[in-house]
């Protein structure tokens, strides 16, 4: 075990608050494609082309295609051990949360329960006329689907781009970040705001904070520790 990881382990060992972030690359060993990684395209569009409000209100139908596929290849995921290896350290820690980018769910499948999703969840729609909001994890028959209460256009209840965040989940985040000794931010390119920030944040309170992530990103110059590699792997060995 090399030195940095030794000293990365006492760090989050011997932390009492403990915040970690993760992004798509977390999933991505759980065979869940990333946003900016090439096998993240649908029918050869950007998914930053169809993640908005504009195109959800130009095309729903072609927007809802891309979301039932994502949820169709996201069902057929597990959690892996980077998943497993969050959910076992949570126990552990009196002040713990793991803010989450991503909205398929497999922290919260891997056992997880102080889980902040930032980007809100794949299986939440929300009605566009009357905000009703429920939990839907079966294919919908009809593309757009609609409100059963109002017949408005039902939505995924994600995150869009030029959207605000769900307001519990990122006070939660934030707050977090006022007052962990220790952040770790894995598989996230870390260029999507606010999430971008936060190990700024935490560092400039003196937090340490920890990258995992195959590929350097704009915050692996403020960490304290970096590991180059995938965190199905490094996660277990860094949390266990
Ligand atoms: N382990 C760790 N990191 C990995 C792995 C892996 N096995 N595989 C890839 N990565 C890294 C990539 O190097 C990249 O830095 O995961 C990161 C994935 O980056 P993105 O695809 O940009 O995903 P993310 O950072 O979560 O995107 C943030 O952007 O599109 C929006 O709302 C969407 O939540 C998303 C946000």
């Amino acid at each position: 075990m090399t030195r940095e990881m030794e000293a990365a382990r006492g760090w989050v060992r011997d932390c009492t608050s403990l915040c970690v972030l993760t992004g798509a690359g977390v999933s991505a060993e759980s065979g869940v494609p990333t946003f900016r990684g090439p096998e993240g395209l649908w029918r050869q569009r950007d998914p930053m082309s169809l993640a908005t409000p504009e195109a959800f209100a130009e095309d729903p139908k072609e927007v809802w295609e891309w979301y039932q596929w994502r949820r169709q290849r996201i069902r057929g995921c597990a959690p892996n051990p980077g998943h497993a290896a969050l959910a076992a350290v949570e126990a552990a820690k009196p002040d713990f949360l793991l803010v989450t980018q991503n909205v398929d769910g497999l922290h919260l499948a891997a056992g997880s329960r102080r889980v902040a999703e930032i980007h809100g969840s794949i299986w939440r729609v929300r009605c566009a006329g009357c905000g009703a909001e429920r939990e839907e994890r079966s294919d919908f028959a009809e593309l757009p689907p609609r409100c059963a209460a109002c017949g408005g256009l039902l939505r995924p209840g994600v995150v869009w781009f030029g959207e605000m965040l769900p307001r519990e989940p990122s006070d939660a985040a934030m707050e977090m970040l006022t007052r962990c000794e220790v952040l770790i931010v894995a598989g996230t390119s870390a260029v999507v705001a606010p999430a971008s920030g936060y190990a700024a944040v935490a560092k400039r309170r003196g937090a340490r904070v920890i990258e995992v992530n195959p590929d350097e990103t704009p915050v692996s110059g403020i960490c304290d520790a970096t590991f180059r590699g995938r965190s199905g792997e490094i996660l277990p060995v860094l949390l266990g």
